[in-house]
């Protein structure tokens, strides 16, 4: 797997690690959490050939600068994203490609930056905001990740980011994201649970997209099921549904070829 070089961007402050690479439409790839660009890997890979993938590390994640929050919001991180393509000199509308957390940011970049948008790639995401139990494990977690560490935390994730079979064989795969999440600050971790905790309910807003969209989905996402997912691509007018075999929550890295595909025929067919 090609390790692709990082470049370093000061973005109001903040520096922002992130890969540019090839030329044409820009696609914008926004990792989950606590996760980095390099779950993108086999992605940056495919499309670099025909078009311009950016593929930040989000402010506190993997070798971008430190987050100095309590709290992170969702909004907060598509504000960034638009500050950082403005830095870049990307001035054509990018395709935005989010998965689960950047999922969660994705709607808000719609929401707040629609002119910077051509598309939408949504992978096993949510629109709906968490539930009072979920949001309060979240505030728990926050708490015992700053006094104890990310390791009981990357463990915990682990088991719910993989499908089974990728659990069972300890693929290289599943090693390499425990470390990264391991090397996530406890100041990030804990300052994004809280900000998803307090996320706004997404999903009035889903007939309103008129953006072409993709939602891709692992045929065994736990997270983000595939009959949530289907509802979201039901309420998006025109928009597309895949599923991927042999994929949990974390489809473009269990089946990369299928994800590519699916992601290379919808770029294909904007024109
Ligand atoms: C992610 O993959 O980004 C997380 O599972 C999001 C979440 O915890 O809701």
């Amino acid at each position: 797997m090609t390790c692709w070089p990082v470049k370093k961007v000061d973005v109001q402050g903040c520096q922002f690690a992130v890969v540019l690479e090839g030329q044409g439409l820009p696609v914008l790839f926004v990792h989950g959490f606590p996760l980095d660009h390099s779950m993108w890997d086999h992605q940056i890979e495919a499309l670099c050939k025909e078009f311009l993938v950016i593929a930040p590390d989000l402010p506190g994640f993997g070798a971008s600068g430190p987050l100095s929050v309590e709290v992170q919001r969702m909004e907060d991180f598509a504000d960034s994203l638009s500050e950082l393509l403005t830095v870049l000199g990307i001035r054509e509308p990018v395709v935005f490609c989010g998965l689960s957390m950047g999922g969660y940011i994705a709607w808000q970049f719609w929401r707040r930056h629609a002119d910077r948008l051509r598309a939408l790639i949504l992978c096993d995401t949510r629109a709906a905001p968490d539930s009072p139990e979920v949001a309060q494990q979240r505030i728990t977690n926050a708490a015992r990740v700053l006094k104890e560490g990310p390791e009981f935390f990357a463990e915990m994730m682990i088991s719910r980011l993989f499908s089974p079979r990728q659990l069972a064989e300890s693929s290289p795969v599943v090693d390499r994201i425990r470390q990264v999440m391991r090397e996530t600050s406890p100041q990030t971790i804990a300052a994004c649970l809280r900000g998803m905790a307090q996320r706004v309910d997404a999903r009035a807003w889903l007939g309103e997209i008129s953006h072409p969209t993709l939602v891709v989905v692992g045929e065994e996402d736990a997270l983000s099921t595939p009959a949530e997912m289907e509802e979201i691509a039901a309420a998006i007018s025109g928009a597309k549904f895949v599923k991927i075999p042999g994929a949990g929550h974390l489809a473009p890295l269990e089946n990369p070829s299928a994800v590519n595909q699916a992601i290379l025929q919808f770029l294909r067919d904007l024109g």
